[in-house]
């Protein structure tokens, strides 16, 4: 493995409601995953994340592991019902405690605390008044990044705003596969508008608060056109505008991309400045290319995904293709040019289904030679001197895979549901020899 530069952040990622459990504990009120998990039919295990891998309990453990894997960061999410049990109204001082705790035990360990502030989490009765379809959603997710930047603002050293809207809207609002399980389609964008504008009404909420540096973690996926019609061109572009730029184009300044399901009559005057205040970093999130072509006749997209072939898979049967993430990230650079901030890849990692040997160790090959692949694409990618400046892996732990409940495992640790009992798995110990060279 080459060499990266000193100061590269070498972290782990997680999310609050996939790894904390204690989903009632000190006053965290329901968010709209507590309510759609329970829903029957909605979980492919029929699980729930009300346990999920303790953390909430267990968070000086896995800190531990944190610290023996060596990393420079630790990037969580912060649940909005722990801070705001309602969506609404003063902060709830003993979630906020929990966080507290969380953040002094990392910088103990020299670890740099990075918090996302919205990974998915909303608090139920915010859905019940409409979700992120309506305007006043974002205004509330402002207050909140207020309040939890006046106790954690002094010592989180970089804010993350929402973790990939694309992915909230369309699986949220747009075909109801995750929570708040709406089959919008396009008449999701609201939810694409109203993330953005909280974002950017965040951001300054966060600057009167805090010096730390701010971001939005987006989802990309380069999209590979399967196919050589106009009709085919035109499929690629359209979801390549909806999924790489919708998010991403009105950040930096230009606007929104002419992207199905856009809505003008949602956008009201001076939004766009709003959306577009600075920030210090992009983070990127990335698993694989998609593969795209023209519809069939009477389809209600304006595109068709394909799967691609000649890559080796994952468990979630996605493609494990590290030049995606070399080739995203020269678009992005050849897109923004010198409005593009440096970029951290705050999510990378792969599923398969491991399991510890008669020894009761985890081996996962497959997962250090896919982390291996990406680290390298990330590298030839800085030596084109494209900025990127940090790489996470998704994720630490094992942990509750959304739709998938425990079925996926991501984790560099493996864990024992039953027991909660955490064993490194071989991708930990390469990770750390990793971050240690
Ligand atoms: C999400 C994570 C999720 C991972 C793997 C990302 O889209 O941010 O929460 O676990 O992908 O599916």
């Amino acid at each position: 493995m080459p060499d990266f530069p000193a100061g590269f952040r070498w972290g782990v990622s997680t999310s609050a409601y996939q790894i904390e459990g204690a989903t009632t504990v000190d006053g965290r009120g329901p968010s709209i995953w507590d309510t759609f998990a329970h829903e029957a039919g909605r979980i492919v295990d029929g699980s729930t994340g009300d346990q999920a891998c303790d953390h909430y309990h267990r968070h000086a453990e896995d800190t531990a592991l944190l610290a023996g894997l060596g990393v420079s960061a630790y990037r969580f999410s912060i649940a909005w019902p722990r801070v705001q049990p309602t969506g609404a109204g003063p902060a709830n001082t003993a979630g906020l405690d929990f966080y507290d705790r969380l953040v002094d035990g990392l910088l103990a360990a020299g670890i740099d605390p990075v918090a996302t502030l919205f990974h998915w989490d909303l608090p139920q009765p915010l859905e019940d008044a409409g979700g992120w379809l309506h305007r006043d959603t974002a205004a509330r997710f402002a207050e909140y990044a207020d309040l939890t930047a006046t106790r954690l603002g002094d010592r989180v050293k970089l804010w993350i705003t929402l973790n990939e809207p694309f992915i909230h809207m369309t699986l949220g609002y747009g075909i109801g596969t995750h929570a708040p399980g709406r089959a919008l389609l396009f008449d999701a964008f609201p939810a694409a508008h109203h993330q953005l504008l909280g974002h950017g009404l965040a951001v300054a909420a966060l600057r009167a608060r805090t010096a730390s540096p701010v971001a939005i973690a987006n989802n990309y996926s380069p999209v590979r056109q399967v196919g050589d019609t106009d009709a085919d061109r035109a499929a690629a572009q359209a979801y390549d505008a909806l999924h790489n730029r919708l998010f991403t184009d009105p950040l930096l300044g230009r606007g929104y991309p002419d992207a199905p399901g856009l809505d003008p009559a949602v956008i009201r005057d001076g939004d766009l400045d709003v959306l577009a205040a600075p920030i210090d970093v992009l983070g990127v999130n990335y698993y694989n290319p998609t593969g795209v072509r023209a519809p069939e006749e009477g389809s209600p997209l304006p595109f068709e995904m394909v799967p691609l072939d000649g890559y080796p898979r994952t468990a979630f049967n996605w493609p494990v293709a590290p030049d995606g993430l070399r080739e995203l990230l020269r678009q992005l650079h050849h897109r923004y040019g010198d409005a593009l901030p440096p970029i951290q890849v705050t999510e990378s990692g792969c599923a398969y289904d491991d399991a510890p040997d008669a020894q009761g160790r985890v081996d996962d090959p497959d997962r250090i030679a896919y982390l291996d692949g990406h680290v390298r694409a990330v590298h030839e990618a800085m030596a084109e001197g494209l900025p990127v400046t940090g790489y996470f892996v998704w994720s630490l732990l094992d942990n509750w895979e959304w739709a998938e409940g425990f079925t996926k495992r991501f984790g560099l640790v493996h864990v024992d549901y039953p027991t909660q009992r955490r064993t490194p798995k071989s991708s930990y110990a390469w990770f750390r020899d990793l971050v240690r060279r």
